[in-house]
């Protein structure tokens, strides 16, 4: 049988000589270049992105592996995003370094991939990319953090932000206290280790089937992630050799199977613009509706910030994502392949039982009867906005409000702590311009801390609204991905102070309380926001991003090209 790579590896022509002769000055043997699976092994790595900065050492257990399967192994970097440093929001950029990711793999002799991923877009972007290729694929996720350890108790990545930052605003602990806090959250390679989208990214890979069993919850530093990345060296061999491809495993149930975990374990809101676009390159039709018809009446059954208690090692300790998936099998859809060659089903026949029920409810007692994801409409939000209840306030969950509007982050940032601001907590916070047209990218900043003088009174959470995103590892009750966005000119764009909004999120309804006539007049004196960018990678995206109900895609970028290259480089 012939690979892919052979035509480049295998031609006994000029081509061959250029494609193999400069590979050789990195002393590979020739027997490396005999037709054997090529592996590619897709590297996140990057020190400026830390959730990913033991990459490097993880890909060494993947080499190991493909060589004990009879492969050649071959590392390259790609753009690597880091939810902390970059700016102004690495989402900007998941588009970007997922067409990285597909032109790197499709250019290259490469027969089989192996993705190496950890913080939040690392995994959609890669899988994007790779998913318009189309070969067979596999993700090695690089594992959580081990759990925060501050005075004396656990505190989890990003949530413990949001909570000391509240309790320094009200003067509850001093800077030092603060500042002390830093490293105790941060104190082991991996990604954030409460439910945020790292973790959530993760959980979706294996749920998907495109990890082997188990993968997800691992701690980055536990020996056993070194095993996970050298069983899926050798296991990607095997792939190719089976021609396993992504769009195998990829099915509309395996998309299914993903939406219901997300709700059965709190995962973040940002899984269903991720999925969205995954299904977008690989051709599945999936809607953002299908988000709340397939799991929105899923039961929360993991205890993890930010919607409870615990944090990924102790997911992992207490069985891991295998465990979800049983307590889940009556819905799941368990006849779909993963990437092991076997279902979901036969691997749950080797999955043992749950190790710590405070952690992992049963099925039948579950945390939060109805969980998932919850898709709102109304003159608000035309193609929909979603809200999170697990991580919501219930009593929030009806509740007509008066919109406080800020024009833009600026704007907030400039106004929300002064004392004058005419807000209470029976208010509804309304931030236009943080979509993906209007910021541009998207930010996580839909979880805007609430005003100083509030958080004095005791508040703690006030229904809030946006086209913005916010950090999986964020709570309260605030709706998110408004679509159409303000920027476009969404009705979010002709919200104004004193309106009334009304939430119901059993209802699923978000409304504006002003008339259809009002709205059209406003609209007239409507002027749309000069763009932020009229140059570069900024430019190509905002004349070209998709709403957040769509994925937020380029919409050139939607689909697959496949594997096929026709032309030589010489
Ligand atoms: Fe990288 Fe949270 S910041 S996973
Ligand atoms: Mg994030």
């Amino acid at each position: 049988m012939s690979y892919r790579s052979a035509e480049w590896f295998g031609k006994k022509d000029k081509m061959g000589f250029i494609y193999r002769s400069w590979m050789k000055n990195q002393g590979i043997p020739e027997d490396m270049f005999d037709g054997r699976p090529v592996i590619g092994i897709c590297n996140t790595w990057s020190e400026l992105t830390p959730c990913n900065a033991h990459l490097r050492d993880i890909a060494e257990w993947v080499k190991r592996g493909v060589y004990e399967a009879g492969g050649f192994p071959l590392e390259f970097p790609i753009m690597s995003l880091g939810e902390t440093l970059l700016k102004p929001t690495a989402m900007l950029f998941r588009n970007l370094a997922s067409m990285d990711a597909e032109e790197s793999i499709r250019g290259n002799p490469l027969d089989g991939i192996v993705l190496l991923t950890g913080c939040d877009k690392t995994t959609p972007s890669t899988m994007m990319g790779a998913a318009s290729v189309d070969l067979p694929t596999l993700v090695v996720p690089g594992g959580p953090m081990l759990n925060g350890k501050y005075q004396g108790r656990d505190i989890g990545s990003g949530t413990a932000v949001w909570q000391l930052t509240d309790e320094l605003k009200t003067g509850k602990i001093s800077y030092d206290e603060y500042a002390h806090a830093e490293s105790c959250m941060s104190r082991s390679p991996g990604h954030c280790m409460t439910m945020g989208t790292a973790s959530t990214m993760a959980c979706m890979a294996e749920s998907l089937g495109m990890t082997l069993p188990g993968a997800a919850a691992i701690p980055a530093t536990d020996s056993r992630r070194k095993v996970l990345a050298q069983l899926s060296g050798r296991r990607i061999v095997q792939m190719v050799k089976e021609d396993l491809k992504m769009s195998t495993v990829l099915t509309r149930k395996a998309f299914e199977n993903a939406i219901k975990v997300n709700a059965a374990i709190g995962g973040s809101s940002n899984f269903i613009i991720h999925l969205t676009a995954i299904a977008g390159r690989i051709g599945v039709a999936l809607n953002l509706q299908d988000f709340d018809n397939v799991g929105s009446k899923v039961p929360l059954l993991l205890n993890l910030m930010p919607s409870g208690r615990f944090l990924m090692e102790d997911f992992y300790y207490a069985g891991g994502l295998p465990i979800i998936l049983k307590e889940l099998q009556s819905i799941l859809h368990l006849d779909t392949l993963t990437v092991n060659g076997k279902t979901h089903r036969e691997n749950l026949e080797r999955c043992h039982d749950c190790y710590n029920k405070d952690v992992i409810a049963d099925y039948d007692t579950p945390i939060i009867k109805e969980a998932g994801i919850v898709v709102l409409k109304g003159n608000l939000a035309l193609n929909g906005a979603v809200l999170k209840p697990s991580a919501a306030t219930p009593a929030l969950m009806k509740h007509t409000g008066r919109a406080v509007v800020f024009e833009n982050i600026e704007d907030y940032h400039h106004r929300v702590d002064d004392p004058d601001l005419d807000i209470d907590e029976t208010c509804v916070m309304v931030l236009k311009s943080v979509g993906p047209v209007g910021y541009p990218g998207m930010p996580e900043v839909g979880n805007m801390v609430l005003p100083k003088k509030l958080l004095d009174k005791g508040i703690t959470d006030m229904v809030r609204i946006s086209d913005g995103r916010m950090s999986g590892t964020a709570y309260g009750t605030v709706v998110l991905h408004v679509s159409p966005e303000s920027a476009i000119g969404g009705n979010l764009a002709l919200v104004e102070n004193g309106d009334l909004i009304e939430l119901n999120v059993k209802e699923k309804r978000i409304h504006l309380h002003v008339s259809d006539e009002e709205l059209a007049q406003r609209r007239q004196h409507w002027k749309q926001p000069v763009p932020t960018a009229d140059r570069g990678y900024a430019n190509l995206y905002i004349k070209h991003v998709q709403q957040a109900d769509k994925g937020a895609d380029l919409d050139f970028l939607v689909g697959k090209s496949g594997a096929r290259v026709l032309r030589d480089s010489h």
